[in-house]
């Protein structure tokens, strides 16, 4: 194999436990931030990234889980990975946003062996004013690859609008987190309204036939999370996740940790579970590895 691509990962739940232990004296870092079997939704499941960053707060920290995580990468047969983090939640020790970014960048740079990119996330559950200021933030950067929009989909994305319109003025590539605890409509208004090129997970797709031919016909790729979808009810359980019937019927489907940490996963863990339930070999790993491969948005 050529090498792996994982394009969807979050810093702030990839951080090593052994790391968080070393961050947060005291504290049950495994109880606190890897998601237990039965979390049961996405709302239920974000919380626990909450402790990572609760100490993701200082240069040195964010610098050394941004590392941290190229390393994990290369050892899990990484070639090209995207992180993605949302540097207004690491101001609240008084860091600006583009020092977080600053120091998130050095430490992917600190790794050889693995190709970077770095993607910003703008929040549903923030004032749009917020986006707007992370959008122009990532437009004003080369180090930025292109911008997301994450957290809880019972939110809509419509509200920020303004600041996808701004990434697309400036050619900065657009993905969405829509279709994982929403439905179909959430991903149309990913594609119709901010423009996505990519779709955060996008498992509930397979609802509208209307909708994954639009996908195809776009070859908009799905980074899906298998496991992740799994811990968050997207899907009842591995057998049930539309991973292989969607790469069957042709779409852009990639795979992806989402939170290695926080879903206790890795791409390794991932492919072997595809491996077992659903019976792919090579053939199968190497058409998720070329979708994936024509839909970076790092350079
Ligand atoms: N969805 C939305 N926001 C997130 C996720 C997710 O799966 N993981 C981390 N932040
Ligand atoms: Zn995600």
């Amino acid at each position: 194999m050529s090498g792996r691509y994982e394009l969807h990962c979050h810093l702030d739940g990839s951080v090593r436990l052994s790391t968080l232990a070393d961050l947060a004296p005291g504290v049950d870092v495994r109880a606190r931030a890897v998601a237990p079997p039965d979390v049961g939704s996405l709302h239920g499941f974000l919380p626990f990234i909450d402790v990572a960053l609760d100490v993701l707060q200082t240069p040195e920290a964010l610098e050394r889980v941004a590392r941290e995580l190229a390393e994990d990468w290369r050892a899990d047969g990484v070639v090209h990975g995207e992180v993605r983090f949302a540097p207004q939640l690491h101001t609240r020790a008084g860091l600006s946003v583009d020092a977080v970014i600053d120091a998130v960048s050095a430490g992917l740079a600190a790794v050889t062996g693995v190709r970077t990119g770095l993607l910003l996330c703008c929040l549903r559950h923030q004032d749009p004013s917020v986006s707007l200021e992370i959008a122009a933030t990532a437009v004003r950067r080369d180090d930025v690859a292109g911008l997301d929009l994450a957290g809880d989909e019972r939110r809509p994305g419509a509200p920020h609008r303004e600041a996808f319109d701004l990434a697309h003025a400036a050619g900065l590539p657009v993905t969405v987190h829509a279709g994982e605890a929403a439905g179909p409509d959430s991903v149309w208004e990913a594609l119709d309204v901010l423009g996505a090129r990519r779709i955060g997970h996008g498992v509930r797709s397979v609802g509208s036939a209307a909708l994954l031919s639009r996908l195809r016909r776009d070859a908009i790729a799905l980074e899906t999370c298998p496991r992740c979808n799994v811990l968050t009810r997207a899907v009842p359980s591995l057998a049930a996740h539309p991973v292989d019937q969607l790469l069957r019927a042709g779409l852009r489907v990639t795979v992806s940790t989402d939170t290695r940490t926080t879903a206790d996963t890795s791409l390794d863990a991932e492919f072997a579970a595809l491996r077992e339930t659903f019976g792919w070999g090579p053939d199968e790993e190497r058409r998720v590895q070329e979708n994936a491969a024509a839909a970076v948005f790092a350079p």
